[in-house]
Order: structure tokens, then C-alpha cells, then sequence
């Protein structure tokens, strides 16, 4: 079976959305890709998708350089969908008109289904009051269509919006102003359902284990018989490769873990419980705490300690690797890399010149350039939500799989100011006591990332009849969905108590406990 084989494509005229839409694609069981707005013909040949989505945008579609859907594509015959932005395109490009508007409709809107369609008409979710259908769904745009091109109808309207969806009489082209791929839209998921299943024709089958099963296949025929290196580091994207690489090659795989002595309590240990001890992965553990903590001494600045982080990183990861030799004595060929989907629309994004370049630290950990190897990258394809749906299929831990992402640095970028063996000490208690206070309160579901700060500053506190002037802690817990911006979690006064004095209590090093209450932006997710 060829899981790529049916397929659809999803044309990004640049909303925040884009992404999400190509998720609920795959939930409905259905490969897709991304691609430029501007997706010329050979790419689009090549790509050879059974149906086109055209994303949102920030952009007005009725200008003389507006983006637009590539004429080739809009002949293809294929079915299409717009949503938003990629509706307005499409009835400024077929022969409508879109007007701005001084009224923006942004949040929840009911609009009525006019039932001459098979996309939006008898959904769930359905309301209906005096014979008439609508849905709750989610709007956000300024401009609206306000002329049909010649052979549409209109398919849904709200007050604001007259024409708040269309369809080409030949029931091909389907267009919506509103967006279908957030959860606020109730039916949103059954209507591309709908779409990639009844109307592009696509069956399911893009599966888990169908994804692990193509993976595997991929891999064996990529490496043969040649020995492949991973550097595991425990994190959700890393630990999903050793398992599938160890379910693919077995013995050809060789994992090194580089404990920095920046790790979280147990870290080390439970990372090799899991792989080497349960899984039988062969995994190299490069104790590395003291060439760390030496070079990290008398430093201060955070860029400066990511970069000696980052830099001594390698160099371990390089010592190990030039010991391996493969049978032949020969060095090991194939290097594994947790790279993700969401990392490759990135870099496609900036071929374009359309990137935002956020987060440009977030490559510590990143593997030496120098490393004469070729790249073995079985997640390519995947989305984190589908990376985590994999890595519990091949057997991994699902605590493990749903953790919180934790960064490359560790608590170096946790210990403020100059990072000691002691102050990581104090700080992997306190943290532990937060993790496990906010998994037995069934709140470590419910934030995105959560954590405790080392602050070197000392307070004074008086504990029992004495008086203690030690260090102080920070708590950090966000929500966020894009890591982009985050609010800080709204944790409850009695956890938050809890915390405080088990912390306090249990860890004599520490004589206070602050909760940090600033949401991103301005202030970033970790303090340096
Ligand atoms: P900030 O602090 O930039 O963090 O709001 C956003 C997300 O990125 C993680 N982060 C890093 N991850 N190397 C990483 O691998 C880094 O240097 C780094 N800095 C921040 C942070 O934990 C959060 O999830």
C-alpha cells in the first residue's frame, strides 16, 4: 500500500492557521503537504494531489498584486476549497467581487446554511430554529465577497456576511469565510472530512500504524545494512525515532545520550531504563557533567552559556561517534535526526523569504555541521501531535510522549546568572515537587509547560524557630498552543500553596517561593 498516494494539497497564502488545517487533513486520515501559494506547475505535477486547499491570509485579495491560486491550478479540474482568504481569491479570480469592510467580523458567528449543498448541509452540531439550519462557527476577516462569481450560488450567509460561503454549480469549487479547521467551528472537522473523503475521493490511509509501517519500510531501504547514530535526548521527537529506528534496523542503531548535568531529576537514568534496559536500544551514555559544569563556570550571560552548551554538545557527541566504527572498521555512515514537519515548512518558508525568524537560539543541541554523514530523518512527514500518536503505538511511555517540551540548554537557561552543580541540585528538587503536585492535582494536562527558576538571590524566611536565608524559586507554568505566545496558567491558590511549602519544607536551600504571572509576550516562556 502506498499511504502517499492520495493526497491533497494545501496552497499557504500565509495565515496562522495554515498549519492547522493540514493537521485536521491528516486527522481525517489523509496525507497533504504545504506549499507556497505561488506552487508552480512542475511542483504541483509532481505533487499530484487529488484536491486542493487554498489556506487564509492576512492579505486583501482585491489588489493588482494580490497572491492568487496559480492559473494551472484553478484548470485542473480538481476539486478546490477556499477558506477565508482563499474564498476571496477565488471570487475576485473567477469573475466576483470582495469589497473591504469598515465592520471586521473576529470570534463566534451563527451562520445559516441555505441546504443547497452537500459540504454544509445536515451536518452535526446543526441548529435549527424556525425551519432554518445554522452552525456556530469561527470568523476572522475584514473583507467579504460580495458579488458571486458567474455559475456559484451561495451556500451560507450571516448578517454581516451575505454570501459567508459558495459553490461552483458543478458542485467543484467550495468556498468558505469562515474557518473550518479551528475547534470553534463545532462541525468544522466533519465538514474537511467531508471534503477530502466525499469530494476529493480520499480514503483513510494515513494511520498510525500505517505511518510506522511506511517509516520502517523507508528506512531499510534508505540505509540497508549500514549502521545509523542518534543522538537521544530523552525529548518527545528523539525518543519517537529510537523506537522506530529500533523496531526498523535493530542492531544497526546506536544511541548516544550526553547527560550534561543539566537534566531534570532522574532524567539520565529513566531515559536509559527506558531504551536500554526495556527496549533493548543500544544507547552510548556519555556522562558529561563535569566537562559542562567546568566550561559553564564564571559564565553568566545566557547567550553565552547556549553557546558553550551547544558547542560542548557536539564536541561530546563527536567523541563518541569517532569511537564507532562499523564492521568493516569503517565509520558509521547515517546520521538520525528528529526533524519534524512543522522544521521543514519553516525552512521551505525561507527559500521564500517569508520567514519569521523567531526563535534563532532554538537550535542548541543542534549536531556538528562537520560530521561527514547522511541524514536519516523518519519524521520528516509528521506533525508533533502525530509524532506523539506514533511514539505510543511503537510502545513508548505515554508520560514520557506527553511531556512537556523541556529546551536543548536544560537548566542551564533555568538557573539564572552563572549555573552551579549545587544551585541544579536545588533546582531539580524544587521542580520535581512542582511536576508531581501538578500531575496528582490533574493539571500538568491542562498547561502547556510548567517548571521551576533558580534565582540567585537570597531572602530571609524563618523556618520552625529559625531563621533561614537561602534561595529563592520561581514557578512558571503557561498555556499556549504555538509556544509563539503563551498566558501564564491560572494554577489554583491551594496547588500553588501546596508547592510553596513543600518546596520550602522539604528543600532546606530554598527560603522562598514566587509564582511568575507574566504572559508572553513581552516576557518569554523561559527567564533567559
Ligand atoms: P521562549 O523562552 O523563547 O521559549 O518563550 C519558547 C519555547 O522554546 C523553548 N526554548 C528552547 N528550546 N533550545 C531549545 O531547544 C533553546 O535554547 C530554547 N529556549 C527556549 C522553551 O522551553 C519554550 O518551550
Amino acid at each position: 500500500m502506498n499511504i502517499h498516494q492520495q493526497k491533497i494539497l494545501i496552497l499557504d497564502f500565509g495565515s496562522q492557521y495554515t498549519q492547522l488545517i493540514a493537521r485536521r487533513v491528516r486527522e481525517a486520515g489523509v496525507y497533504c503537504e504545504i506549499h507556497h501559494w505561488s506552487c508552480p506547475q512542475e511542483d504541483f505535477d509532481a505533487f499530484a494531489p487529488q484536491g486542493v486547499i487554498l489556506s487564509g491570509s492576512p492579505e486583501s485579495a482585491n489588489l493588482v498584486d494580490s497572491p492568487s491560486v496559480p492559473d494551472h491550478i484553478l484548470r485542473s479540474k480538481l476539486p478546490i476549497l477556499g477558506i477565508c482568504y482563499g474564498m476571496q481569491t477565488l471570487a475576485e479570480q473567477l469573475g466576483g467581487k470582495v469589497e473591504g469592510s469598515h465592520k471586521s467580523e473576529f470570534g463566534y458567528a451563527r451562520v445559516e446554511i441555505l441546504g443547497v449543498d452537500s459540504l454544509l448541509s445536515g451536518l452535526e452540531h446543526e441548529i435549527v430554529d424556525n425551519e432554518r439550519q445554522y452552525q456556530d462557527v469561527w470568523m476572522s476577516h475584514g473583507d467579504k465577497v460580495t458579488r458571486l462569481p458567474p455559475d456559484f450560488v451561495c451556500t451560507a450567509a450571516t448578517d454581516s456576511a451575505p454570501i459567508a460561503a459558495m459553490m461552483s454549480n458543478d458542485g467543484r469549487i467550495h468556498a468558505l469565510q469562515f474557518h473550518p479547521e479551528v475547534t470553534h467551528t463545532k462541525a468544522g472537522q466533519q465538514l474537511l472530512n467531508r471534503f477530502v473523503h466525499d469530494i476529493c475521493k480520499c480514503e483513510r490511509l494515513w494511520t498510525a500504524v500505517n505511518i510506522i509501517d511506511d517509516a520502517i519500510a523507508g528506512v531499510r531501504k534508505q540505509v540497508g545494512k549500514d549502521q545509523v547514530l542518534l543522538g537521544l535526548s530523552g525529548g518527545v521527537d528523539s525518543s519517537v525515532v529510537a523506537a522506530l529506528l529500533h523496531r526498523a534496523i535493530g542492531d544497526q542503531l546506536t544511541c548516544v545520550f550526553v547527560d550534561n548535568g543539566l537534566l531534570r531529576l532522574h532524567e539520565g537514568d529513566q531515559v536509559m531504563e527506558i531504551f536500554a534496559k526495556n527496549m533493548g536500544v543500544k544507547v552510548i551514555r556519555a556522562n558529561a557533567q563535569d566537562n559542562f559544569l567546568g566550561k559553564l563556570a564564571g559564565v553568566s550571560d545566557p547567550e553565552q552559556k547556549r553557546k558553550i552548551i551547544g558547542n560542548t554538545f557536539i564536541e561530546v557527541f563527536d567523541a563518541e561517534a569517532s569511537r564507532l566504527v562499523t564492521k568493516e572498521g569503517g565509520a558509521v555512515k547515517w546520521l538520525a535526526q528528529g526533524t519534524i514537519y512543522p522544521d521543514v515548512i519553516e525552512s521551505a518558508k525561507s527559500k521564500y523569504g517569508t520567514a519569521h525568524v523567531i526563535k534563532s537560539h532554538h537550535n542548541v543541541g543542534g549536531l556538528p555541521e562537520n560530521m561527514k554523514m547522511a541524514l536519516v530523518e523518519p519524521l520528516r512527514e509528521l506533525f508533533k501531535d502525530e509524532v506523539r500518536r506514533i511514539g505510543v503505538a511503537l510502545g513508548l511511555p505515554p508520560q514520557m510522549v506527553y511531556r512537556h517540551p523541556f529546551p536543548g540548554p536544560g537548566l542551564g537557561v533555568r538557573i539564572l546568572g552563572e549555573v552551579k552543580k549545587e544551585y541544579a541540585d536545588v533546582l531539580r528538587n524544587a521542580d520535581a515537587i512542582f511536576i508531581e503536585e501538578l500531575h496528582k492535582s490533574g493539571w500538568y494536562d491542562k498547561t502547556s509547560q510548567a517548571f521551576a527558576v533558580f534565582l540567585p538571590v537570597k531572602s530571609v524566611g524563618v523556618v520552625g524557630d529559625a531563621r533561614r536565608y537561602s534561595w529563592v524559586i520561581a514557578l512558571r507554568a503557561v498555556e499556549t498552543i504555538d509556544f509563539m505566545t503563551a498566558r501564564w496558567a491560572h494554577l489554583p491558590y491551594e496547588l500553588l500553596e501546596t508547592v510553596s511549602n513543600r518546596i520550602i519544607n522539604e528543600i532546606r536551600e530554598v527560603s522562598r517561593v514566587s509564582y511568575d504571572i507574566s504572559s508572553k509576550p513581552p516576557a518569554t516562556i523561559e527567564w533567559e
